[in-house]
């Protein structure tokens, strides 16, 4: 049986992404802000797994890739941590689109927000998909992420200012009351 598995990003994972991104570059481009050429390439890849692991050093991202049966099928991320009184990220993913509906994205959403809630003892995750993106909305409402409403105008993706559906999750170990999990 196929297993589905998260784990941290690594800079040897470059040049398998640089050949993801090639091969969805199509099917991101609604998805994602617009892409330069070096965006693509080994080299422009390795860019940007070494930019990720900075903010990862610097306690501001948790960068991951998502593996099918050992294989990366796309990726993971746990974006601008932010702690003292919020202790918040919000989550982003993709899967490559000839692996998609096979369970892989709401698979990683699980094993992300165990890293989020456990290992980094987070207390919220927020999420953003837009309307027109039902496989994520579903991702999300399967993964037990409550809507909050929609926020105007949060990303200029594909040309112009888009509204995203706004969810959000609380730890489990939420009792309205403590700051952290221990
Ligand atoms: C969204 C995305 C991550 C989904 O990945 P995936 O591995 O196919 O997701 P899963 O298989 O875990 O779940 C997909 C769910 O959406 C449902 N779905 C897919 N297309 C759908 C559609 N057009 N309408 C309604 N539901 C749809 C599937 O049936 C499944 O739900 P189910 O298990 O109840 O049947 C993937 O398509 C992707 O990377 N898209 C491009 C980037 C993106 O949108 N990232 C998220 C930005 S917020």
């Amino acid at each position: 049986m196929a297993v589905t598995e998260i784990r941290p990003l690594a800079i040897e994972d470059s040049g398998i992404l640089a050949d993801l991104h090639r091969e969805n570059r199509e099917f991101l481009r609604p998805w994602d802000p617009p892409r330069s050429e070096e965006f693509f390439s080994h080299s422009g890849q390795r860019a940007a797994v070494e930019s990720a692991l900075r903010e990862r050093d610097a306690g501001r991202r948790w960068p991951g890739v998502v593996l099918q049966s050992g294989v990366i099928v796309g990726q993971v991320n746990l974006n601008n941590i932010l702690l003292g009184p919020l202790r918040s990220c919000f989550l982003g993913y993709w899967i490559s689109g000839r692996c998609n509906g096979r369970g892989i994205a709401t698979a990683a959403v699980s094993q992300a927000l165990d890293v989020a809630f456990r290992e980094l003892d987070l207390h919220r995750v927020d999420a953003f998909a837009r309307e027109d993106n039902p496989a994520s909305c579903r991702v999300l409402e399967k993964s037990g992420f409550r809507t909050v409403g929609i926020s105007r105008g949060h990303i200029h993706i594909d040309g112009r200012w888009r509204d995203d559906i706004y969810f959000q999750k609380l730890a489990p170990w939420d009792d309205g009351v403590r700051l952290t999990a221990c």
